[in-house]
C-alpha cells in the first residue's frame, strides 16, 4: 500500500485531502501530516491522519513515506522538493512548481530586472531536474487544470480527430484575495500572472502536447508577448469595496500570447479584478472544429433566492460576493476541477514507479519559464524569443 505524507494543513490541503477520497483503483492512505499550523492535531483527526509532524525534516526520515505531497506557499517549494528527492520520496507539488519568492525590489528600492528572475528560476528547476533523475524518482506537478474533466474531453477529441489547433483562449480571474501574502511577490514570485494564469497557461501547454503527440509531430512553445498591470489602482477607497485584492508590488491583471512551432497561438489571461465569482473558462479554435470549455462559472445547476436568508452555510462557488439574486453553482468541484483526477494519476505513477503522470515535470517546468519570460517581455515591452 502506497503511504503518502501531506505537507501543508491550510486552504489547499483541504482541496487535495477531500479528493483523495474519491481516488478509485489504487490501495494507498494518507498517513501523515506536517504543518505549522496551531489547528494541525483538530485538521489531522478531521482527516483521519495517524501521524503529525511539525518538522517536515522528521516527517521525510519516516521510511514507509512513499510519497511526500506538498501543499505549502510555493517560496518553499524547491527546497521542499530537493529534500524529498533526497529521501528517496515521489514528489506532488502544488502549482507553481518554483518561483522568484524575493521582494520584487532591491534594498537601493530599485526592481529587481525579470530575466534575473527568470535566470535565477532557470537554475532552481535545472537543480530540480538533476535531483529528480539522481534519485529515480518522480516529481508530478499538481495542477488540477489539466485534469479538469473540460479539459480532458478536450483530450479525447483532440486525440480522436488528430486536429490542428489554431488558437487556443484561456482566462482564470476573480476578485482578488484580502489574504496579506498575495499582495506580495516575495511570497507568490508575482502576481495574478502566476497565482492564477498558471491555470489555464498549463491547460494549453498541455493540450498543444496531447494535438502533437496525436499527430506525431513535436510542438513547442517559441515566443511570447505580455503585459501585466494593477488596473484597480484608480480605484477610490470608497469604490475599492468589491475588489478584494490590494497589491503591494504584484500585478492584478496581466495577458500573455505564446507563440508555438507551428504557427499557433495561445492568449491568457488572468486577474484579481473580475466580479461575479470565479471564471475559468477555455476556447479552443481547431482546423475543424470550435469548442467552448466553460468550467465556471457554468449553468449545471442555476439557482434564485429573493434574499439571503439561511444560506450563509451554503456553498455555492469561490468567490461571489453574495448569495442572492441568480445564482450559478458549481457542482462536484473535487472532479470537474480536476483533483481528483491529478492524484488518481499521481498515485498510478507512485504505485507502477516508471509511468509518467499527463502534469510531469516537463509541463511544470514550460509553465514557469513561460511566466517569467512573460514578466521579462512586459518589463522590456518586446517579443521573447524562447
Ligand atoms: N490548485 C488550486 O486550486 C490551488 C488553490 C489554492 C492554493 N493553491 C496552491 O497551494 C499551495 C498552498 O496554498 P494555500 O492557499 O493552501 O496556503 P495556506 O497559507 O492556506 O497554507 C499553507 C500551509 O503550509 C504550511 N507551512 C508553511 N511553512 C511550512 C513549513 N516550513 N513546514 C510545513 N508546513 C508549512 C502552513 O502551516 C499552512 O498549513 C500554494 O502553492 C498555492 O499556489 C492551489
Amino acid at each position: 500500500m502506497i503511504q503518502v505524507g501531506i505537507v501543508g494543513s491550510g486552504f489547499a490541503a483541504r482541496l487535495h485531502l477531500d479528493a483523495y477520497r474519491f481516488v478509485p483503483g489504487v490501495s494507498f492512505r494518507v498517513a501523515s501530516i506536517c504543518s505549522k499550523d496551531a489547528t494541525l492535531p483538530e485538521f489531522a483527526r478531521e482527516y483521519e491522519i495517524e501521524r503529525v509532524y511539525t518538522e517536515y525534516e522528521e516527517m521525510l526520515r519516516d521510511a514507509q513515506i512513499d510519497v511526500v505531497d506538498i501543499i505549502t506557499p510555493p517560496r518553499l517549494h524547491s527546497a521542499m522538493i530537493l529534500q524529498a528527492l533526497a529521501a528517496g520520496k515521489h514528489v506532488i507539488c502544488e502549482k507553481p512548481l518554483t518561483g522568484f519568492c524575493k521582494p520584487a525590489f532591491d534594498e537601493q528600492g530599485n526592481p529587481v530586472s525579470r530575466s534575473d528572475m527568470l535566470a535565477q528560476v532557470n537554475a532552481d528547476l535545472d537543480a530540480m531536474e538533476q535531483a529528480m533523475h539522481a534519485s529515480g524518482k518522480r516529481i508530478m506537478y499538481a495542477e488540477n487544470a489539466v485534469y479538469a474533466s473540460a479539459v480532458q474531453k478536450q483530450a479525447e477529441f483532440l486525440r480522436a480527430r488528430k486536429s490542428r489547433v489554431l488558437l487556443i483562449t484561456g482566462e482564470q480571474a476573480h476578485n482578488g484575495s484580502q489574504a496579506a501574502h498575495a499582495a506580495l511577490w516575495r511570497e507568490n514570485g508575482g502576481g495574478a500572472l502566476i497565482r492564477q494564469g498558471c491555470h489555464p497557461l498549463s491547460a494549453a501547454l498541455y493540450l498543444k502536447r496531447v494535438e502533437g503527440e496525436a499527430r506525431g509531430e513535436i510542438i513547442r512553445p517559441v515566443a511570447i508577448m505580455a503585459d501585466v498591470g494593477v488596473l484597480a489602482r484608480p480605484l477610490e477607497s470608497a469604490e475599492h469595496v468589491y475588489i478584494e485584492s490590494n497589491p503591494v508590488d504584484v500585478e492584478d491583471w496581466a495577458t500573455i500570447c505564446v507563440e508555438f512551432s507551428d504557427g499557433s497561438r495561445a492568449q491568457i489571461w488572468a486577474g484579481d479584478m473580475a466580479l461575479g465569482g470565479v471564471r475559468n473558462r477555455m476556447e479552443l479554435f481547431t482546423g475543424d472544429g470550435y469548442y467552448a470549455l466553460n468550467m465556471a462559472p457554468n449553468n449545471m445547476m442555476d439557482v434564485y433566492h429573493p434574499d439571503e436568508r439561511a444560506l450563509q452555510d451554503v456553498y455555492i462557488t469561490e468567490k461571489v460576493s453574495n448569495r442572492a439574486g441568480w445564482q450559478h453553482v458549481l457542482l462536484e468541484e473535487a472532479i470537474l476541477r480536476g483533483y481528483v483526477g491529478e492524484l488518481t494519476d499521481f498515485l498510478r505513477c507512485a504505485r507502477d514507479d516508471y509511468s509518467a503522470p499527463q502534469a510531469d515535470f516537463t509541463l511544470a517546468r514550460d509553465c514557469v519559464q513561460l511566466i517569467y519570460a512573460g514578466y521579462v517581455a512586459a518589463e522590456r515591452g518586446v517579443r521573447v524569443l524562447l
